[in-house]
């Protein structure tokens, strides 16, 4: 595991700078699209990429998780909504002979959890039972119910401030896991398909995931009737959540510095920033970025640029124009924000990590202007 962690490090930041111009540039072409009035055809193949980068992004998020390199971003989530968002991608890549049924008598199943951990663990749940169900075809049951504190099949260590247990149900009718196996398929590197085909990851992350929000994983299975994997959360009071409440993501007018030092990146942060109103004037140099500012600085309302370049690193950057400008807001939007020393003596700025969706940059944005938490 711990090779997997250093592998998984060394990559990480390139893969993450790889990804957001592949999620970056899939969200405007989804806004292209709804403005273009693009066919049916179009809507998948853009399904189908976003749930491959999601994937992706999932996965190396959980391999840094693993090798303990970079801490989760657990937040109060609602189960019951993740689910539902979730699975509209999920369905898109799911061959036509699987249905896939979802059932609540929960709402408000809010529990902290890193959005991204929980969309790994049910797409990697019903990843599984796809591949278990097969060509033949068959059928995938998810059931979220809650399980009152004290009441038998609910977690028995709840933190103070829950209001039970949240329990997701995953249900296939495929072929079961036979009785031999069942306690080795939550182990690392674990798997019963050719070599090549499975990382074995799947239900050791699921496992890892769960018990990280102080939650319990469990498997019922008997061969030929199917598997039940069955996960149990502790259920916490719902929070105001504004990312969750406004759907569009806040828009702005103010004028932005941008530097990212590479290309494609640079585009795309210019286009999505472009694309939520904001006036931006980008650099892939910092250097130039800095000769701009100084000769201008009221031109700018914000600055916000990548961590590691060449020239000058993102800090030493803001450090310089705030000579100028003291009060210049500042945002620092960067593929491995987990070495806050290289930020040490410069205060308020915003760090957000890369790789950052429309809707996250548009609150970073709005935190940034107007001070305060993202
Ligand atoms: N729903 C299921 N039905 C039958 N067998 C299952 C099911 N889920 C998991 N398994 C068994 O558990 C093993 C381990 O699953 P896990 O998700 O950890 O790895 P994998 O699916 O083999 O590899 P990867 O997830 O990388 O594709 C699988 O190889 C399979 O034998
Ligand atoms: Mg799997």
């Amino acid at each position: 595991m711990e090779a997997v962690g250093i592998l998984a490090g060394s990559i990480a930041h390139d893969f993450n700078n790889v990804l957001m111009t592949i999620i970056g540039n899939t969200e405007l072409i989804k806004l292209d699209a709804q403005d273009l009035g693009a066919p049916d055809d179009l809507w998948v193949s853009l399904g189908h990429i976003e749930i491959a980068s999601r994937r992706a992004r999932a996965l190396i998020g959980q391999l840094l998780t693993f090798a303990r390199q970079q801490p989760g971003r657990a937040r109060r989530l609602n189960l019951h909504h993740a689910i539902n968002e979730e699975l509209e991608l999920i369905r898109v890549s799911t061959p036509a002979s699987v249905a896939i049924d979802y059932h609540t008598d929960v709402e408000n199943a809010a529990t902290d959890i890193d959005p991204t951990a929980f969309f790994q663990i049910v797409m990697n749940l019903c990843h599984n039972a796809v591949e278990a169900i097969g060509d033949k075809g068959g059928q995938i049951t998810l059931h979220l119910s809650r399980i009152e504190r004290g009441q038998a099949g609910g977690l028995d260590k709840l933190p103070k401030n829950a209001l039970g247990t949240i329990r997701l149900l995953v249900r296939d009718n495929g072929p079961g896991i036979p009785a031999d196996i069942q306690q080795r398929v939550f182990e690392p590197f674990f798997s019963t398909k050719p070599i090549g085909k499975g990382t074995g990851l799947g239900l050791a992350i699921v496992k890892n995931m769960v018990s990280d929000c102080g939650g319990r994983v469990k498997l019922d299975s008997r061969l030929g009737q199917g598997s039940c994997f069955t996960l149990l959360f502790p259920q916490l009071p719902v929070l105001e959540d504004k990312a969750e409440k406004n759907s569009r993501p806040p828009q702005g007018s103010e004028r932005i510095l941008l530097i990212d030092d590479e290309d494609t990146l640079f585009y795309t942060i210019r286009r999505m920033m472009a694309r939520l109103g904001y006036q931006v004037e980008a650099f892939t140099s910092p250097a130039l970025a800095l000769l701009a500012f100084e000769k201008s600085p009221q031109n700018y309302d914000v600055v916000v640029t990548d961590m590691m370049m060449l020239e000058i690193n993102g800090a030493e950057l803001i450090e310089k124009m705030r000579q100028i400008r003291p009060d210049l807001r500042a945002m620092i939007v960067s593929s491995y924000i987990t070495d806050n020393a290289m930020l040490d003596g410069i205060e308020d700025v915003l760090k957000v990590r890369k790789p950052v969706n429309m809707t996250g940059l548009a609150h970073a944005l709005r935190a940034t202007i107007q001070g305060g938490e993202a």
